[in-house]
């Protein structure tokens, strides 16, 4: 064996730190540090962690690299060298994948069954208090999406089940059960008491006003005009949104002042633009002279040794607009019945979501949260203060809570001032105010056909005013 084939260390590599090198190396950790701060400074999904890992792994590589450089001759060097090449290669293939598959989706099987098992026990307890009809539970319990059996792909175009699965990470579909508070479960009775104070109009001071007066159940839960006549024939401020899946909502009202439905119903009763009754005493007086009421409170609070209260009548009122649910076409769609959207709402979705609408319009409830109107562009002429009056936070100035778009189709005049006539109008303005883009006629055309996939249906029983409390 000659010496020459194993020199001794340092005769090639002398054991004095190459300083140039040393400091190409340290550069290159801080441009590749500096990459991996950008990256994670743009939302890149999933791709995010890959990324990193993969900048972390040619990091290793470069100081493998160098510690190589100075002792070439150890085989250690070599594996370590290998092995960081392998880890780059590792995560620049993990990057560069297609992870989408393995993303956690809406698991459409596990709901249905889920759904099922609550509306069979919801149907035991109806039948056991034969208090709910079956049509009332339909309600409760849409069966369209008992029919909408997930059966993602059959008998459609590829196409819908991609739409559907992009959907998906931006939409959920209707409960099957709106849930209640844990100190306001929805009963029969419940319900039932609080449909008949919704049309009652004895609770406002005019004798003609009640809830349905403003929120018709048979116009989409909205009155239809820019904003609503109240008491007098005054005139409010703002447009009257739907009550239709308003139990969705995390909050109530154009500005989010009412944390929960229970609340939001004292409101209009005692507002004295809307139903204008002096107090809470003069409402329970009304009630007290209407003998019938007494039982159903009764029944509806059987655990309360005074149910005939102002908040009970809230909690029941609430208990009914969790009823007011609209499941549609584009939750069967969500729900797996991919024949359910035309292809032109499909287009519709994809333009959509070119004009990012669901960065804000999103959620099971296509909407909710907080929102400055003009949030790309100013917005002419806004003169409400909208959040701003509630935290008092000069940032809050013109936000406004996102309306859902469960109905739009059927709920103009739009806009918390209901100053915007059309939906087309309307897609038109979010394009420009809240996105920055000038949206063409075809594709506000598009936007407008999607939007409609959201228009649901109802009970046509729902909207059939009870039989007036005597
Ligand atoms: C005179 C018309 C009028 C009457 C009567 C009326 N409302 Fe309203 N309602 C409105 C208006 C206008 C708003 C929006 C007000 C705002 O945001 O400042 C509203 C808001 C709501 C909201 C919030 C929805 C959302 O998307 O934030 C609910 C729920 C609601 N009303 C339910 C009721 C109930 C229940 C009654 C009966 C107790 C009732 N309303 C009576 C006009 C009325
Ligand atoms: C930055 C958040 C944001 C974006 C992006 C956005 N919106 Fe909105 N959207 C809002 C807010 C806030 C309102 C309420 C405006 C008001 O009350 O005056 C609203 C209202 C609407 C309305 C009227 C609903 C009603 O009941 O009055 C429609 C329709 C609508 N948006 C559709 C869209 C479409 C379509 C897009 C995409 C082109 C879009 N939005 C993008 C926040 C947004």
């Amino acid at each position: 064996m000659s010496d020459e084939h194993h020199p001794a260390d340092g005769d090639h590599h002398p054991h004095v730190v190459p300083m140039k090198l040393l400091i190409g190396v340290i550069s290159a950790l801080f441009v590749l540090t500096f990459l991996t701060v950008a990256a994670s400074w743009v939302d890149l999904g999933a791709m995010n962690v890959p990324l990193a890992l993969f900048i972390a792994s040619i990091k290793g590589t470069l100081v493998a690299a160098f510690f190589m450089h100075l002792r070439w001759d150890k085989p250690f060097n070599t594996i370590i060298l290998l092995l960081s090449i392998g880890f780059a290669i590792l995560f620049l293939g993990i990057a560069t994948m297609d992870t989408s598959e393995n993303q956690p989706t809406f698991d459409t099987d596990y709901a249905h069954e889920h759904m099922a098992a609550k509306r069979e026990e919801l149907a035991a307890v109806a039948r056991k208090e034969k208090g709910l009809s079956g049509s009332n539970l339909d309600v409760l319990y849409p069966p369209h999406h008992a029919a909408a059996h997930p059966t993602p792909g059959a008998g459609s175009s590829s196409r819908a089940a991609e739409v559907q699965k992009s959907m998906l990470t931006f939409f959920k579909p209707l409960p099957a059960v709106m849930e209640s508070p844990a100190d306001n479960p929805a009963t029969p009775a419940k319900v039932a008491l609080g449909k008949s104070l919704y049309f009652e109009t004895r609770l406002s001071k005019s004798g003609k006003i009640s809830c349905n007066s403003c929120h018709g159940l048979d116009t989409f839960g909205v009155d239809s005009l820019p904003t609503s006549p109240g008491h007098g024939g005054a005139l409010g401020e703002r447009n009257s949104p739907t009550v239709f899946n308003a139990g969705l909502f995390a909050t109530q009202f154009w500005d989010g002042r009412a944390a929960s439905l229970e609340e939001q119903a004292k409101g209009p009763i005692l507002n004295p633009v809307e139903m204008a009754m002096a107090d809470e005493a003069a409402v329970l007086a009304v009630l007290k002279g209407i003998p019938g009421y007494a039982p159903l409170f009764k029944a509806a609070f059987p655990e309360d040794a005074d149910p005939l209260t102002y908040d009970n009548l809230a909690k029941a009122i609430a208990a009914f607009e969790r009823t007011l649910v609209t499941p549609s076409p584009l939750d069967a769609f969500l729900w797996g019945n991919l024949g359910s959207l035309t292809e032109e709402q499909l287009d519709g979705f994809e333009a959509f979501k070119a004009a990012t609408c669901m960065t804000c319009h999103k959620g099971v409830a296509i909407g909710d949260g907080f929102e400055k109107l003009g949030k790309a562009i100013e917005f002419p002429g806004l003169k409400d203060r909208g959040r701003e009056a509630v935290t008092n936070s000069a940032a809050d100035r013109g936000v406004f809570k996102v309306p859902t778009l469960r109905n739009v189709a059927k709920t103009g005049p739009y806009f918390h001032d209901g100053s915007v006539k059309t939906l087309e109008e309307a897609i038109k303005l979010m394009g420009k105010h809240q996105a920055g883009q000038d949206l063409d006629d075809a594709t506000v055309a598009k936007i407008k056909a999607f939007l409609e996939s959201m228009t649901g249906t109802l009970k046509p029983s729902i909207a059939v005013p009870p039989a007036p409390v005597k």
